[in-house]
């Protein structure tokens, strides 16, 4: 187990560029095994949770090559498995989306109920709806699900909730169904329209991607294709938080600003100045800045993702704020540790009351999840004095080289064994 070790103060200085996106990442990887030709990914982060998906992959009998740093071949012609146990499931929510995939190329699949962050309860009604509709048999056995068809055939399935992870598991179902499936109140994110058009490039024929409705008319067969991740959003939104917060002077860049917009948007509601290029955003120095309320909502309103990290940046603006947390029960475990660093943060079931002050102090504090890691991460670096932040594998799941990337703008950052 590692730590953080944070001294606070020091304006984050320079240019920073953003990597893949995981969230992109993991559904793809997932869907390389819709097809028995061999598919190549770029700008795939070398994450932890990305290096989980392909150990979920290998064990099922995929052969993995990665020619560069984040470029990995997968050939999923000879799959050995339809099984996930549950020490590989069990690492990471994203271990669910191979379900889709294998129960459209392989008919049967078994997968141990997903782990992920302690943020809430993760259901899967969804995705399994969908499956169900589409003419899959599903059981919950001894903690895993079970699914297997003859054949999938195409449905209208309406979302109860726009769920991001069920809209990627039946789209990547539904390519290889027998006729048309339409997905009603269907996820917007971005991710959702990466996905989409890796599966077109695949040979799938999806419209609607990245709106309320998708339509996926089913075809025979998939073909091998080579696709690059998008940036990841969520990463270039941390970047800017931090670099307001130490009234630094930052470069973002590799981003897609439309794609950062409901953060952006909100920074500017804060009257904190940005430039935003075709694809960066630069930060100017403030020395303060207004309070704001903010609600989470699914895209194209304020991503959960990024709620923990602007939460630490309004514990230094000049008002009191009020979050909304609309689509996690349980996203608020970064807020006791803010207030051990002298944040004044007060929750009431979804909401959180944040009164702004001039200043946090360093101290010891744990990453309970991957985005309160990082507003810890945040808060340390504008506080007077060291912090030590603990359990950092939770970050290392979703910031590629984090330290490394800080110390190249000038952060007093060093990475020690707990
Ligand atoms: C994805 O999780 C992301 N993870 C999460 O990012 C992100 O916070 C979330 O989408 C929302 O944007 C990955 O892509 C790997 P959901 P997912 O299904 O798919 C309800 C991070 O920090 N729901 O949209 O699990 C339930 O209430 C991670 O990078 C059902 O009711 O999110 C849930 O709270 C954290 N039934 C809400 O939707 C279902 O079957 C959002 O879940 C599924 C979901």
């Amino acid at each position: 187990m590692e730590k953080f070790i944070i001294r606070g103060g020091a304006p984050l200085c320079g240019t920073v560029s953003v990597s893949g996106a995981k969230n992109a990442a993991l559904p793809c990887l997932a869907a390389c095994l819709l097809t028995d030709e061999p598919v190549t990914l770029c700008r795939i982060p070398p994450l932890s949770d990305i290096f989980a998906m392909c150990d979920i992959l290998s064990g099922l009998g995929c052969r993995i090559s990665r020619p560069f740093a984040d470029e990995f071949c997968i050939d999923a012609s000879h799959l050995t498995a339809c099984a996930v146990p549950y020490e590989l499931a069990g690492r990471l929510r994203g271990s669910f989306l191979v379900l889709g995939p294998l129960l459209a190329r392989h008919k049967k699949v078994s997968i141990a109920m997903p782990g992920g962050c302690a943020i809430g309860a993760r259901p899967i009604d969804l995705h399994l709806k969908g499956f169900i509709a589409m003419g899959a048999t599903v059981q919950n056995t001894n903690g895993c699900i079970e699914a297997s068809c003859r054949q999938l055939h195409g449905a209208t399935i309406y979302l109860d909730f726009p769920s991001v992870g069920a809209t990627e598991n039946i789209m990547s179902a539904a390519v290889l169904a027998q006729g048309e499936t339409i997905i009603e109140n269907a996820a917007a994110e971005p991710e959702i329209v990466d996905l989409a058009n890796f599966l077109c490039r695949m040979g799938a024929r999806i419209t609607g991607a990245g709106t309320d409705t998708i339509t996926i008319r089913g075809v025979e067969r998939l073909h091998g294709a080579r696709h690059t991740i998008i940036p990841d959003r969520i990463e270039a939104g941390t970047w800017l938080a931090a670099a307001v917060a130490t009234g630094g002077d930052v470069t973002v860049t590799n981003i897609i600003p439309d794609y950062v917009k409901p953060m952006t948007a909100k920074l500017s509601e804060m009257n904190i100045p940005l430039t935003i290029g075709e694809d960066f955003i630069r930060t100017k120095p403030v020395s303060s800045f207004k309070a704001v309320d903010v609600k989470t909502l699914p895209y194209p309103g304020f991503p959960t993702d990024m709620q923990s990290q602007l939460s630490a940046l309004l514990c230094l603006s000049d008002g009191i704020s009020m979050i909304t947390e609309t689509i996690f029960e349980n996203r608020f475990m970064h807020a006791g540790e803010l207030c051990r660093m002298g944040a004044s943060i007060k929750i009431a079931g979804r909401n959180a009351v944040i009164e702004g002050s001039k200043s946090l102090s360093g101290a010891k504090v744990k990453a309970s999840d991957l985005r309160a890691g990082a507003a810890l991460v945040i808060a340390a670096l504008a506080a007077k004095g060291d912090t030590e932040i603990s359990d950092i594998y939770h970050i290392d799941r979703g910031y590629v080289a984090l330290d490394a990337k800080l110390r190249t703008l000038g952060a007093s950052i060093k990475r020690e064994p707990e």
